[in-house]
């Protein structure tokens, strides 16, 4: 792994797609798959950190993820509390803060308490914020802001909207990646992607590598990025 600066984006936000397609290619169930994607999170957040990026953002389970049905569900925040709770030593070697952004009063009160924990345990991580959208929606995320910015009463600006998004304090993602071949957001940072780099790979997500990782960010570095200047 090689460390380099000239290209790395500030802020990397992730639409981890494909660990069903991945499972089901191989006549598994749909929940290795999700396995699977445990082990490259891991491997992605590992390289995020050592390449520089501050800020990385992973899409976990979206406000429509509950059309799945109880059982997959279900075995996703299982695996969430399993992999978060064991995840922990890790992060704080790696100096990576944990954060969590979504409607987390939607969540199980088993799964929240966990999430807690590692936030709490992994604060004093410096290196890079790690993000993981968990009931993460963005039409939600921007009604919710919307709703608290009537309350607080205070001036409609972008400054002060940005303050009532689940990603307060966070800069906007300079770059967005998709696994699996879909080409679409679903739902995932409609505000914040406003001048985000968009970038879609037909891998899946189990199987996203760090190389083809660095690939993307060293062809981010020759976008040219012009914010509606010329
Ligand atoms: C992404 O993989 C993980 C989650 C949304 C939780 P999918 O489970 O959506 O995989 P595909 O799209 O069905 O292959
Ligand atoms: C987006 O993937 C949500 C996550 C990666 C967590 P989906 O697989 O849910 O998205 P659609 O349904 O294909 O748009
Ligand atoms: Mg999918």
């Amino acid at each position: 792994m090689t460390k380099s600066s000239s290209f790395v984006p500030f802020h990397v936000a992730i639409i981890m797609d494909g660990n069903g397609r991945w499972a089901e290619k191989r006549h598994l169930p749909r929940t290795e798959g999700h396995k699977e994607g445990v082990r490259v999170v891991r491997n992605i957040t590992k390289a995020s950190a050592v390449f520089g990026v501050r800020f990385l953002t992973l899409f976990a389970f979206s406000t429509e993820n509950w059309r799945r049905g109880e059982r997959e569900v279900n075995f996703l925040f299982n695996l969430f509390v399993e992999s978060v709770d064991s995840y922990i030593p890790e992060l704080k070697e790696q100096s990576v803060r944990l954060n969590f952004i979504g409607d987390m009063s939607g969540l199980p009160a088993f799964l929240r308490k966990s999430l807690q924990l590692a936030e709490n345990e992994t604060k004093k991580g410096e290196k890079m914020l790690l993000n993981i959208a968990l009931n993460y929606g963005s039409r939600r995320e921007i009604l919710d802001a919307v709703r608290l910015i009537c309350e607080s009463k205070k001036e409609v600006n972008e400054e002060n909207f940005s303050s009532f998004l689940y990603t307060t304090g966070i800069p906007d993602p300079d770059l967005i990646i998709r696994t699996s071949g879909e080409m679409r957001l679903s739902n995932f940072l409609l505000y914040q992607s406003a001048y985000s780099e968009l970038f879609f790979t037909e891998t899946l997500w189990p199987d996203f590598t760090e190389e083809e990782y660095l690939s993307i960010l060293k062809k981010f570095g020759e976008r040219n990025r012009k914010f509606g200047g010329i």
